[in-house]
């Protein structure tokens, strides 16, 4: 019996062998591929709980473990030691880079921040409360609008245009995004501050005043982009990979994963997840919203909790825990009611039999709306800082999927269980 084989069997005894296929680590795969011409059935896995899209060489998650690396390295390494241009330079890149790779790498970056002019007239058309993801989701999709020059995604360099672009460019988007609806005028980005700083300095600065950088501001937002950067195949860098798989142009997949990111059961979860903290108030009221989210006729959800790989801790979300108690205690605000309330919260849903049996632990977007809010972020640009720092993984993995020889259109097939065939029926003998 080949053990590199998987034989499958039809009920009429029809066999055939399906290849398996191993990876560096994790699960092997199996090769389907044939199955639909041989046997004449389709695979069935709503939600793609056990289906591999692709093979990939950028990140890997152990959801038993806890484990999450970016091309090899542990993002708690990467935490502890790097920072978010040198991490995303690695994703795209697939290596850290040299000294004079990461200053070049950097310099680009710093020099594309500026937007055209005429996209910043797309901000006086928002109304005053639009929502900022809505505003980046829009306006990322306008870029195909503005650089035809980087849309022949055959082209290396039209690529590695693209690439710069788009990282460097997303910050000062969303920062305009935050300044519509705070009724400020733009700030304009600088190229002698690093990525997080001049973040911080478009979104808080003003023109009747000097704006001084917080350092630990800065730092925490530098640390919370490479722990948001890439995480294998999730909801929204999928849809990045199934939209640039039609050969679309890479902006429009882009705002295609800035879409998909906004939902509450994604990258929307850390904006929920205050607003649910909010919402409890206090203490004791948990035990109630605890048996709500228990409540299989409740669509309450403990937002933050819960993720479809995890069933351990996520390695992120034990960073960012650490990091609060960091930032609140240098930002002053160690009167952090909703962070105490969250880690209360925390305590009794992991002492809870239903959270226990059902491997429910907290996830990256579990805490990471309280430091965004010790550094003035309002709730409604929380997913906004989660798509900055993911954008580094989307553009990674466009990147491979663009360029893999074997790529093909996405095209999923379906279980039909709509009408048997029947014939049309004119209005008057209805
Ligand atoms: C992110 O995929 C990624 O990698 C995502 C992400 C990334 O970096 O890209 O990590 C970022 O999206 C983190 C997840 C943020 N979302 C939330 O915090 C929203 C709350 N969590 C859930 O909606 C849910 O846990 C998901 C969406 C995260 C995962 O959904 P799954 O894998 O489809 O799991 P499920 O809904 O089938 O839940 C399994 C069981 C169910 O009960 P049963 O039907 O088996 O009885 O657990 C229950 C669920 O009802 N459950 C919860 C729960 N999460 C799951 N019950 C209460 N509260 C929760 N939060």
């Amino acid at each position: 019996m080949s053990k590199d084989v998987y034989t499958l069997t039809s009920p009429d005894g029809k066999s055939m062998e399906l290849p398996i296929r191993k990876g560096t680590t994790g699960p092997d795969v199996i090769e389907i591929g044939r199955l639909f011409a041989e046997q004449g059935v389709f695979t069935y896995d709503p939600g793609f709980v056990s289906t591999g899209s692709c093979d990939s060489d950028i990140t890997f998650i152990d959801g038993k473990e806890g484990v999450l690396m970016y091309r090899g390295y542990p993002v708690e390494q990467l935490a502890k030691h790097s920072n978010f241009v040198e991490v995303a330079y690695l994703l795209l890149y697939g290596e850290l880079p040299t000294a004079t790779e990461l200053t070049q790498f950097d310099t680009s970056i710093r020099t594309h921040t500026m937007l055209n002019e005429g996209m910043l007239r797309f901000f006086t058309g928002f109304r005053y409360d639009a929502h900022p993801m809505a505003m980046l989701s829009a306006v990322v999709g306008s870029m195909s609008a503005y650089y035809h020059d980087t849309m022949d995604i055959n082209n290396p360099e039209a690529r590695e245009v693209f690439t710069h672009r788009i990282i460097a460019k997303l910050p000062t988007i969303a920062a305009a995004a935050h300044k519509l609806t705070a009724g400020q005028p733009f700030i304009y980005p600088r190229n002698d501050l690093n990525y997080a700083e001049n973040l911080l300095h478009m979104l808080f600065a003003v023109p009747a005043e000097d704006y001084e950088i917080n350092q630990v501001a800065a730092e925490a937002l530098d640390l919370l982009f490479i722990l948001h950067a890439d995480h294998e195949q999730n909801c929204s860098t999928s849809t990045v990979r199934m939209a640039g798989s039609s050969g679309a142009n890479p902006y429009s997949a882009i705002a295609a994963g800035i879409s998909a990111l906004w939902g509450p059961a994604h990258g929307g979860a850390n904006e929920a997840v205050l607003r649910m903290l909010k919402e409890i108030g206090n203490a004791k009221n948990i035990p109630k919203f605890v048996e709500k989210a228990k409540d299989k006729d409740d669509p309450f959800r403990l937002m933050g909790f819960g993720h479809r790989v995890y069933k351990n801790f996520d390695p992120r979300a034990t960073i960012i825990r650490e990091m609060c108690h960091k930032v609140l205690d240098q930002m002053g605000r160690t009167d952090s009611p909703l962070f105490e309330l969250a880690l209360e919260l925390e305590r009794v849903a992991l002492n809870d039999e239903y959270f226990i049996e059902k491997n429910l632990y907290p996830n990256v977007d579990f805490y990471s709306g309280i430091i965004y809010r010790a550094l003035g972020i309002p709730t409604s640009m929380f997913t906004v800082m989660f798509a900055i720092g993911r954008t580094v993984g989307w553009v990674a993995h466009w990147r491979e999927m663009i360029t893999d020889p074997g790529g093909r259109i996405s095209r999923p097939r379906q279980l039909y269980s709509g009408a048997a065939k029947r014939d049309y029926v004119a209005v008057k003998e209805r």
